[in-house]
């Protein structure tokens, strides 16, 4: 058995039925430990969209189960740490292109909640990561298609980075999580895996296709 977590996100959920899709998550937790939910907050600014905010969050908060994986895809990161530390959120990944100092950044991420991560644009390289960056997060997001939308087709080029990801953890830091998100299917997910990351988002594969929850779930993990 591998050691993957699935982390499906709400941006492709039923927004109608937001209450049903929490119990079903919900329920597929208590036979799946590995699972997180993905929130991706949007400002407009950062990327062409915009997304939920705090009211919806803290309702989503009350009633969901698994730790929440909050991904930032906002220009100005500093300003949300201390905005969302009320909504229980176990980790809070920024964008590098969006700061000046990760270091800093993650280390105040750090003293509010669990889990730092650092996410990554398909066009940016991953030469910022240095060793002492890589040892003080815990997360790193490979983006998979460009930030902004659900629904997007995978970008195969992004894999050779997930290799090289997964060589910096095993060298600086072997409790790194490898995260990608975008795309993921049962297919691109066996690619992914085989390169090196552990951690999978998936949003509209996971809400939008047919067969259950639990049986999706399967077939992302392999
Ligand atoms: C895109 C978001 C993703 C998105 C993934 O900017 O970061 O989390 O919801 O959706 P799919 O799996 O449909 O590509
Ligand atoms: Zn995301």
């Amino acid at each position: 058995m591998n050691n993957i977590t699935i982390a499906p996100s709400l941006l492709s959920a039923d927004f109608f039925n937001l209450s049903d899709e929490l119990n079903s998550l919900n329920a597929l937790y208590k036979v799946q430990k590995n699972l997180w939910l993905h929130l991706d907050i949007m400002d407009g600014h950062f990327v062409p969209n915009l997304t939920f905010g705090t009211p919806v969050l803290k309702k989503i908060s009350n009633k969901c189960h698994m730790p929440l994986d909050a991904h930032f895809m906002v220009s100005n990161p500093k300003d949300y740490i201390n905005w969302f530390k009320d909504l229980n959120i176990h980790n809070f990944t920024f964008h590098i292109e969006a700061t000046d100092d990760p270091m800093a950044l993650s280390r105040e991420i750090k003293k509010i909640y669990p889990s730092a991560g650092i996410s990554v644009n398909p066009g940016t390289n991953l030469e910022f990561l240095t060793p002492e960056l890589i040892k003080n997060i815990d997360l790193l997001l490979i983006m998979t298609v460009e930030p902004g939308f659900g629904g997007q087709g995978f970008i195969d080029s992004t894999l050779d980075k997930v290799s090289l990801a997964l060589e910096m953890k095993k060298k600086f830091n072997p409790n790194l999580t490898i995260q990608v998100d975008g795309g993921i299917n049962g297919e691109t997910s066996k690619k992914v895996i085989e390169a090196g990351a552990d951690n999978l988002v998936s949003g509209s594969y996971f809400f939008k296709t047919d067969s259950s929850m639990s049986q999706k779930y399967s077939s992302l993990i392999h």
